[in-house]
């Protein structure tokens, strides 16, 4: 199904927790999407944002009824492949496990490890469908990471250029072991739904990049004993302030 219009959506974002609406984007039409793969976390809601088509999916569901582990991420990734979206930035909450990124940092990863377990991770496992082996070296499409990164600085905000983005199944936060061997591993940050939702994307050959804002220090890594998920909301509610004027900037630039 294409986008009833057939205006060709500029940039699709799928929002993480704190981003369940996209502020600014106007004459709003929502599209309800069946996919072969079951339905996307909501209705996908297409308008205009700084002159150009945007289409926005809230993961979790616009009241964030769905945990990390049950986000049909098939079917998110399809539905706005089949709108004829092209280019996707994905925004997620992380935790900072290395020390320059403490809370509200903003990230652009270029690397990530996969720790999840149980998720559809394929399109390929539907009977018939043609087995496909995408390189994955690099997860994330570098042209569409250097636009997101001169958006943030045209708006101001310095955003950190790579690091290496550490996928949990969650829904729980990790032990202070578990970080710490993320740590020994590379990663830099940790988040729960950063895969599959890169592999997918790459499958279906669209350019994807992720926009990570750091909500709290993850385990073991800050002061505190323990996290606070009241703390975590009321940082991710100040990084995510600056996601429109990001985008903006990037779709300006
Ligand atoms: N771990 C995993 N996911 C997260 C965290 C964390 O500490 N903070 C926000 N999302």
């Amino acid at each position: 199904m294409s986008h009833p219009d057939h205006t060709p959506i500029d940039l699709a974002v799928i929002g993480g927790s704190g981003l369940y609406k996209f502020p600014g984007l106007e004459n709003t039409e929502r599209c309800s999407i069946d996919t072969p793969y079951g339905s996307a976390s909501g209705d996908v809601v297409i308008g205009d944002f700084v002159g150009r088509r945007v289409a926005f999916l809230a993961r979790h569901g616009e009241s964030h009824s769905l945990p990390p582990h049950r986000v049909n991420y098939r079917a998110n990734l399809w539905a706005l492949h089949s709108l004829g979206a092209r280019r996707v930035i994905g925004v997620n909450a992380v935790g900072g496990i290395r020390a320059d990124m403490g809370p509200r940092a903003i990230v652009v990863p270029d690397q990530l490890i996969d720790y999840t377990h149980g998720r559809y991770t394929s399109f390929c496992d539907v009977e018939g469908a043609e087995v496909k082996h995408i390189d994955f070296s690099e997860p994330y499409t570098e042209s569409l990471r250097q636009q997101l990164i001169t958006g943030a600085r045209a708006a101001g905000i310095a955003a950190i250029d790579g690091g290496c983005y550490g996928a949990t199944q969650g829904p729980r936060l990790e032990t202070r072991a578990e970080i710490a061997r993320m740590k020994r591993d590379g990663c830099d940050l940790v988040g729960m739904t950063g895969m599959p939702e890169a592999s997918l994307a790459r499958e279906l050959s669209l350019e994807y990049a992720c926009l990570a804002l750091v909500a709290n220090f993850a385990a073991g890594c800050g002061d505190e004993a323990e996290i606070s998920i009241e703390e975590i909301f009321a940082h991710l509610a100040a990084a995510t302030a600056e996601v429109p004027r990001i985008l903006s900037a990037m779709l300006e630039s």
